[in-house]
This record gives C-alpha cells, structure tokens and sequence, in this order.
C-alpha cells in the first residue's frame, strides 16, 4: 500500500469525524453570511430580522437579544436554563423544533426557526464562527 497517501486518507477520516473536527471559523463567517443571513445579523448592535441578532449569542446566553420576540416554546426552553455551547448549538441547528421539544419536554413545542443545516462539517465551522462574536 501507498503509505503517503493512507496517511493522508486518515488525516482527513479524523478532519472529518465530528469529535475531532474543531470547525473552521472563517468558513463558517461565509456560511453564515450565506444560509443565515436571510433572518440573522451577526454585528455588535444589529438589528434583528426574522431571526434576533447573533452578536455575543455564545456568551449572553439563550433568548437575550435586547427587543426580539421569542417564541413561547423558546422561552420556555430558556427558562429551565441551557448554555450556547458547541453541543446545543450544534443540536439546536440540526432542527431547532427537536431541539426545543426536549429541553421543554413538551412534544407539541415549536421553533420560530424553521431553518435547518444538515452538513455536520458545516454545523461546526458555523459554530466556530459564532463563538467568534464577543
Ligand atoms: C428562516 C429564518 C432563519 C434562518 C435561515 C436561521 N434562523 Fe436562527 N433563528 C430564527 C428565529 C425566528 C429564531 C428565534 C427562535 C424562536 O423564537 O423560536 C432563531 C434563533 C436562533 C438562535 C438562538 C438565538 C438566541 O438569542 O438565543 C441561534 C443560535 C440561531 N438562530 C442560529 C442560526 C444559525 C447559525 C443559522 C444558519 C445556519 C440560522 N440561525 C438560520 C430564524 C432563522
């Protein structure tokens, strides 16, 4: 066997393997200016669209964007208390109706978010990103 290029096929096998792949944050900027952007604005102090403002989301915690108007599952979700970590987020933008139905516990929950990105490479380096903002 080519041992160069089995070298290089298992680098990628662990770039690609989710526990292990970091999330490339400046290719999550051009997703998210890409697939996010239609609802979100990612600028300290911007406004909110359909979507609330992104600046910080990983630090202020769920549901804090001064002036937006969360859904009632949302708040819900937001008062029994969860962190924007890496693993919410990434189950949160998996599908955000899941997501909220198991933090509430409540199967009839609904996401205002009706957006879901399924690449789990992309979901990291969006991530990445997102931590960025603070
Ligand atoms: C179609 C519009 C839409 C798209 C596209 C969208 N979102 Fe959202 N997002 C929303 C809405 C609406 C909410 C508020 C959810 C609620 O109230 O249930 C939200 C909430 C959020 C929150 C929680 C914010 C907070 O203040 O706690 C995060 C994080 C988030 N979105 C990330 C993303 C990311 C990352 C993408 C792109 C991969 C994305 N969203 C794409 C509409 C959208």
């Amino acid at each position: 066997m080519n041992v160069k290029l089995f070298a290089v096929g298992v680098a990628a096998a662990i770039a690609l393997s989710g526990a292990a792949y970091a999330g490339d944050a400046a290719n999550g900027e051009k997703l998210a200016k890409t697939r996010c952007a239609t609802c979100h604005t990612f600028e300290q102090g911007g406004a909110k669209k359909v979507g609330p403002n992104l600046f910080g989301v990983t630090t202020r915690g769920p549901g804090k964007a001064e002036g937006f108007n969360y859904s009632a599952s949302y708040k819900a979700a937001a008062e029994k208390g969860f962190a924007w970590d890496a693993a919410n987020l990434d189950e949160y933008i998996t599908d955000p109706t899941a997501f909220l139905a198991k933090k509430t516990g409540d199967a009839k929950a609904r996401s205002n978010m009706t957006f879901k990105l399924a690449k789990p490479e992309e979901r990291a380096d969006v991530i990445a990103y997102l931590a960025t903002l603070k």
